[in-house]
């Protein structure tokens, strides 16, 4: 079975290529998996997850390596599977990420996958988006009929009542270190928008409501006195201090308003909404990130982050800052159809603490997020989860009405499966397990996509 995980058991090697987390080096389709359990009848669709799956066995960074998709195709009761690469010129040419920061569309194309206006995109956060279809063929760089000039994040935020998909990009390169985009429902660019921040940060992801986005200026920032310290021209220096800007959704530069919140990082947020004069957020908060440098993914306790919520008050410009749990968790989703709009429930990987690096846990986390209160799905021993999509019922069901599903990967077989949890019955085993044919490494995100 294709399989580079075999090779690689020397100690010695990175993290990011040892076990589960090492590539797969074949390319197969399968018909008619072996299913226990039974596949709800009215979920028929693509669960679609990209992830970093390095073509020559080796990369020197997880950011690094060429993009995968594993798809996983669900109808009337069966399940088919299908990994292909998103072939780009990063892949072709086998350039080191360097060399890919001269050409925008040698992306690694290897953090998410997201429909929107009937496109499929394979995202990552310093180059283009790259198309492709639901059968996993590499259509194309896509840079939007030649409006989108920089890269995009891997985490735009699509708006469930007006159809638009709204993100940004950041650069490390030069000003400006951050740029707005807003997409209208039918998939035009129609507005680009140079944002000022005092330097240039890493931003992962942001947040939306129903009328602003929520960028976050956290400091993980370029700067060369870090290369003296760590080795690497990246890292957290929390002095730089901490700001959340509020703009509204066809504003810009000028109608940001920025407010102080204490040092802190954010890999991921669960949703964010409006109320009376306040936005509220809930995000997957650490104390610190890459302390060390740009490789150092894990580095302890306050490198996992946890729930939070920040209250931020527009009238006095102060933000309540809480945490709402304990639980080490991380890739957090919510029901999709609630993305910028009040929502009670956030979906989460759980994190393991006290090792030597990221590791994923086997517990899935269902929060109800006003309260904190933690419902947790055990998935048992030795079995590490993914990122937990959640797929509603149906176009019209209520939040919360469908199904949490995931890859997740059993140590002791070294087999994964695709789990289907019924959302409303979370702690209970699943209502079925999908085997797949052949080892799928850890990866990062993905989406549901539901046959029209
Ligand atoms: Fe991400």
């Amino acid at each position: 079975m294709g399989d580079i995980a075999g090779k690689n058991t020397k100690k010695d090697l990175l993290w990011h290529l040892q076990g589960n987390w090492a590539p797969v080096d074949k390319e197969i389709s399968e018909l008619n998996l072996e299913i226990k359990g039974e596949i709800p009848k009215d979920l028929n669709g693509l669960f679609l997850r990209n992830g970093m799956n390095p073509k020559s066995g080796h990369s020197d960074h997880w950011f690094f390596g060429n993009g995968m998709l594993h798809g996983l195709y669900l109808e009337n009761g069966k399940a088919s599977y299908k990994n292909r690469y998103v072939v780009t010129p990063y892949l072709e040419k086998d350039l080191d990420v360097i060399s890919s920061f001269g050409d925008l569309t040698a992306s690694p194309a290897n953090t998410h996958i997201v429909e929107h206006a009937g496109k499929v995109l394979a995202l990552e956060e310093a180059h283009l988006p790259w198309e492709v279809d639901k059968d996993l063929n590499t259509i194309g760089a896509y840079d939007f009929a030649g409006k989108l000039k920089g890269a995009m994040t891997a985490h735009p935020k699509i708006c469930p009542e007006t159809g638009e998909m709204f993100f940004f990009s950041y650069s490390m390169m030069g000003e400006p270190f951050l740029n707005y985009y807003r997409v209208d429902d039918t998939g035009q660019l129609i507005q680009s928008e140079p944002i000022e921040i005092p330097r240039p940060v890493m931003m992962h992801d942001w947040s939306i409501t129903r009328n602003h986005v929520i960028f976050m200026d956290l400091p993980i920032v370029s700067d060369m006195d870090l290369a003296v310290t760590t080795g690497s021209p990246f890292g957290f220096k929390p002095e730089c201090g901490a700001r959340l800007g509020v703009m509204p959704r066809d504003g810009g530069n000028k109608d940001i308003k920025w407010f102080e919140i204490d040092p802190c990082y954010v890999f991921h947020s669960f949703n964010s909404f409006e109320e009376d004069e306040k936005i509220i957020l809930y995000v997957s908060r650490q104390q610190e990130a890459m302390v060390g440098g740009f490789q150092d993914i894990y580095g302890g306790e306050s490198t996992v982050a946890r729930l939070w919520r920040w209250t931020i008050d527009l009238k006095t410009g102060h933000v309540k800052e809480e945490q709402m749990d304990d639980g080490a968790c991380d890739f957090p989703r919510i029901d999709d159809r609630r993305v910028g709009l009040k929502s009670s429930f956030g979906y989460s990987l759980q994190i393991e603490t006290d090792v030597e690096s990221l590791t994923f846990g086997n517990h899935f986390y269902k929060y109800q997020l006003e309260t904190g209160l933690r419902i947790d799905h055990d998935l048992g021993n030795n079995i590490a989860g993914g990122e937990p999509v959640f797929a509603p019922c149906s176009d019209v069901s209520e939040e919360d009405e469908g199904w949490v599903m995931s890859f997740v990967h059993e140590r002791d077989t070294r087999k994964s499966k695709l789990v289907i949890i019924d959302s409303r019955d979370f702690e209970s085993q699943p209502v079925a397990e999908v085997y797949l044919p052949q080892r799928i490494p850890y990866g990062a995100h993905g989406s549901w996509m539901p046959n029209k």
